[in-house]
């Protein structure tokens, strides 16, 4: 199934509501949702169990994908009802690993075949989320028609989009060094002994985590036709986005002959492409010195289409 989406702050929840029944919005009253994310290798995946005044509904697991950004944006998924929910979640935990929960009470109005959901987000406060789900085979020009008509009726400011999920705004990356820098820098060491580098002798590994927790590596590829070579950040991008990604959270690059290997100017626009302008970079060698960036750091006042 396919979705037109937006998720948004909201500084006014009761406002939004009274404008929503205002509109003619059929509400379909109050859940609790809570979802308990897992380190897929593609997309995201979560278990979500969910009660309605004290009475269970069904649970479901929920896979699904998008590109993270603020605009109205598509999104790919698949609903599949789960009749032992714990034991799955037991399951998913051993082979795939548990990212986090996220526990919200959401107030689910429908208007015209858009879903308006005003979430109250445990730890994050109150969003605003439309989706407009996909008639098979629609070009998703009258989704994105409607998706427009609401954010103006609600009157939603550009400052309050949000570009991720909740989970990802929870448990997203850290922006201090913590142990996730850890890992991510073992991985860069790990795949820095597979560089190809018989010309330079300067072996790199770049390890690239995407926004689901997952890591995609990669080390320097010389050429006997020097600048055919390639660096060590180019092709662990090669490899995020062949494992279906198109964000990145955070960098980790290491060298073997230097402590600090800051990433040449070309790779600093290529990284750019994925990133945010506070996108955390670590510098350096495990168990070694390290330096912490951003990618805003590395480059300032970074040419972009938009
Ligand atoms: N190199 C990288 O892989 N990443 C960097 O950020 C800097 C340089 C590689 C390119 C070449 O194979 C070798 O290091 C020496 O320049």
């Amino acid at each position: 199934m396919r979705n037109v989406e937006l998720k948004a702050r909201d500084p006014d929840p009761a406002r939004t509501l009274e404008r929503a029944l205002a509109l003619g919005a059929d509400d379909r009253g109050e859940i609790t949702q809570r979802d308990t994310y897992f380190a897929a290798a593609r997309g995201r995946l979560k278990l979500r169990e969910q009660e309605t005044g004290g009475s269970p509904l069904w649970d479901e697991l929920i896979e699904y994908s998008r590109a993270d950004s603020t605009d109205a944006r598509t999104s790919t998924y698949r609903r599949v009802p789960v009749a032992d929910v714990a034991s799955l979640r037991e399951a998913l935990d051993a082979a795939y690993g548990t990212l986090g929960t996220v526990t919200k009470r959401r107030r689910v109005l429908l208007w015209e075949g858009v879903r308006i959901h005003l979430d109250e987000v445990e730890g994050l406060g109150s969003y605003l989320e439309l989706e407009a789900v996909a008639e098979v085979g629609s070009d998703l020009d009258a989704e994105h028609d409607k998706i427009e008509r609401l954010r103006a009726e609600f009157g939603i400011e550009e400052d309050d989009l949000v570009a991720t999920s909740y989970s990802d705004l929870l448990l997203g990356a850290p922006s201090e060094p913590g142990p996730g820098a850890d890992e991510l820098m073992r991985a860069a060491d790990e795949v820095m002994r597979t560089a190809y580098a018989p010309y330079s002798r300067f072996p790199v590994g770049a390890a690239l985590r995407a926004p689901d927790g997952s890591i995609h590596v990669g080390s320097n590829v010389e050429n006997a036709s020097y600048p055919q070579g390639q660096c060590a950040e180019t092709s662990a991008i090669g490899a995020l986005i062949a494992a279906g990604h198109t964000r990145i959270a955070e960098v980790a690059v290491t060298a073997e002959k230097m402590d600090i290997c800051p990433p040449c100017g070309g790779c600093r626009q290529r990284l750019a492409e994925f990133a945010s302008v506070d996108t955390p970079v670590h510098l350096g060698r495990p168990g070694g010195p390290r330096q912490t960036t951003t990618i805003g750091e590395l480059l300032p006042l970074a040419f972009e289409l938009e």
